[in-house]
């Protein structure tokens, strides 16, 4: 990524170097006359987040792959504090939802939020898929309820038990034993009953997160994503929950890789179900973290 310094605007105040992660724009001070230049020896450790550019007071620098009118102007939001902290407390997961499409410009509002979340490297990797075709969602709820039907099997054998644990680690297959599978024996015994689809939850819609398998901290990255896109559906009145069982089975199961069209270097790390809310949470739920300390 090429940074560049207009020097006709540039008062060399040092502010885009200071902010920059990596320092990459220098100020030299020559006696009187002071330059900022970008350093050659750190100009390609560059993470492409733009800061130098938002920051600078007289707008005297360029980034390549973006022109100078995609960074708007910022004006003062007046959000109270008492607002956010109850915006916040009152956020629950919406794991019921009424059958009614939720409509593609509502999607993309949602998504215009997902756009501007932080990432680890800085780089813009993270890719998103928006199911909301009735059809689609059918077929990979058949493809899910049949993956975690042959998890169960698995799991009940115990030499396919110890492969498990060689190749994902203890605590995968106890998580797996202890906290995935007791519920999901339920959810596919309703599933095959037609009472309920536990997984999907009969959702309208819904969003899965991927990032390259190799790119550091892809996973993390679309967590954050997604929860950008929960705080945003909410302000939109569209209830959403994070769902857990949906990603694995995307990275693992062949058919839903190819039903969502997902690429062989990339794993599918978070996914949202959305839909118009069912029901109408009348109060807060009193939440702690289990520890807060300062350290003295
Ligand atoms: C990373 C993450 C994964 C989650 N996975 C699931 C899931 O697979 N299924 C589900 O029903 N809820 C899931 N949830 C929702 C939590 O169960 C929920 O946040 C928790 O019960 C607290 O409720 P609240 O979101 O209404 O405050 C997940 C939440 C997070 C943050």
């Amino acid at each position: 990524m090429q940074v560049i310094i207009d020097q006709y605007l540039c008062q060399a105040c040092g502010i885009c170097g200071d902010v920059c992660p990596r320092h990459i724009p220098e100020t030299l001070v020559n006696g009187n006359k002071k330059l900022t230049a970008i350093s050659k020896n750190r100009a390609e450790l560059c993470m492409e987040c733009g800061h130098c550019v938002a920051v600078c007071p007289n707008n005297a620098i360029n980034i390549e792959n973006h022109k100078k009118d995609e960074f708007f102007s910022i004006d003062r939001i007046d959000i109270k504090e008492d607002q956010l902290l109850s915006f916040l407390q009152q956020r629950r997961s919406v794991r019921r939802y009424k059958n009614r499409k939720v409509p593609r410009e509502i999607i993309d509002r949602i998504i215009d939020a997902v756009h501007s979340s932080p990432t680890g490297t800085g780089r813009m990797l993270t890719g998103i898929t928006i199911i909301d075709n009735f059809e689609k969602i059918k077929k990979l709820s058949e493809l899910l309820y049949d993956a975690y039907e042959k998890l169960g099997k698995t799991l009940r054998n115990p030499v396919a038990r110890l492969m498990i644990r060689k190749k994902k680690g203890k605590n995968k297959l106890l998580t797996l034993q202890n906290f995935v599978m007791p519920g999901m024996e339920w959810y596919i015994k309703w599933y095959r009953e037609g009472k309920s689809n536990e997984i999907i939850r009969d959702c309208p819609a819904l969003i899965l997160f991927n990032s390259p398998i190799n790119e550091p901290v892809g996973a993390e990255n679309c967590l954050v994503a997604a929860f950008h896109a929960v705080l945003m559906a909410r302000v939109l009145n569209i209830g959403t929950c994070f769902n857990d069982l949906i990603p694995p089975m995307c990275n693992r199961v062949q058919e839903i890789r190819d039903l969502i069209g997902l690429s062989e270097d990339r794993e599918v790390y978070a996914g949202i179900t959305l839909g118009y809310p069912k029901y109408n949470f009348k109060r807060t739920i009193p939440r702690k973290l289990a520890e807060v300390k300062y350290l003295d």
